[in-house]
């Protein structure tokens, strides 16, 4: 069974996670009617793409039920127009009709494989539309390498050997996968420099997301309390390879964007 995601603990750092979205929105242009928000999380991103394009209707796809529950509970309480939501797998979802505009940030490294998925999404793509995401590309950074090495071990080693850890690839094997005639791909990357306040900040960024799977594949019940050990062991790491400052703890983020547009079929040659 995927790890669940807890949409309160996911929105600790809703102002450092939401940066790369707003950031990838800016390069995208054009005024879309259809929208389609693919692993919208929490919905608190989705409903900024109603507000930049107040015509277009706008729908948030997620996989996790409970995402999908807080992103319609929000949208019950603080209506923000023509958005819906949608519990449904990438890996299987495809919209009835192409849409103007796909946006993601933040899923894909989620899905095994998935440069396979951005070429059968790609199709999805109305002429003249875009495809833009971003994906985190820190998986060589300590959070990530520290993660790994301490849940191969034991005695966690037996609990987290199954366990998919999210994998991104660089900018330009995106590049790679969608340039294609009758497209226009433009691909880069930016390091974030979040200065996060508070005790073990770090350790309470990566819980909410990268590192849930392998907390989840730990008991946390007598008599293997071996979760609490874990994260203590874990913690201990990532004050070493990220020190408080007496102004914060700085987390180096790297992130890769991509914006694939779709030449109309009147232009293309
Ligand atoms: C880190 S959250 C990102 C949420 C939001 N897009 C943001 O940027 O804050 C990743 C989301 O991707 C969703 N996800 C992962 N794999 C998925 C899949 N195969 N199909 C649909 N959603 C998926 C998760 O359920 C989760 O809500």
């Amino acid at each position: 069974m995927p790890a669940a995601w807890d949409p309160a603990q996911y929105l600790a750092f809703a102002d450092e996670r939401g940066r790369p979205y707003l950031d990838l929105l800016g390069r995208v242009g054009g005024t879309p009617t259809t929208v389609v928000d693919l692993g919208c999380g929490p919905g608190h991103l989705t409903a900024l793409l109603h507000a930049r394009w107040p015509r277009a209707a706008v729908t948030g796809v997620d996989a996790s039920p409970e995402m999908i529950a807080r992103a319609r509970q929000d949208q019950a309480e603080r209506p923000t127009g023509p958005v819906s939501y949608l519990h449904a797998d990438l890996r299987g979802w495809r919209p009835e009709r192409p849409v103007d505009l796909l946006v993601s940030a933040a899923a894909f490294h989620w899905v095994p494989g998935h440069l396979q998925l951005l070429a059968s999404l790609a199709e999805s793509v109305a002429s003249g539309g875009t495809f833009a995401f971003t994906v985190p590309a820190n998986f060589d950074a300590p959070s990530h390498t520290t993660l790994r090495e301490l849940a191969a071990r034991d005695p966690y080693a037996p609990f987290t050997a199954g366990v998919e850890h999210p994998a991104a690839h660089e900018a330009a094997t995106y590049l790679e996968t969608l340039a294609r005639p009758g497209w226009s791909v433009d691909a880069w990357e930016t390091t974030y420099l979040h200065v996060l306040d508070g005790p073990d900040p770090v350790l309470r960024w990566v819980s909410g997301t990268g590192a849930r799977p392998v907390l989840q594949a730990l008991p946390d019940s007598a008599p293997d309390v071996l979760r609490g050990r874990f994260e203590r062991a874990y913690a201990a790491a990532l004050r070493e390879a990220y020190p408080a400052r007496p102004y914060g703890t700085v987390l180096p983020f790297r992130r890769v964007f991509v914006v694939a547009q779709r030449v109309p079929a009147s232009s293309a040659s």
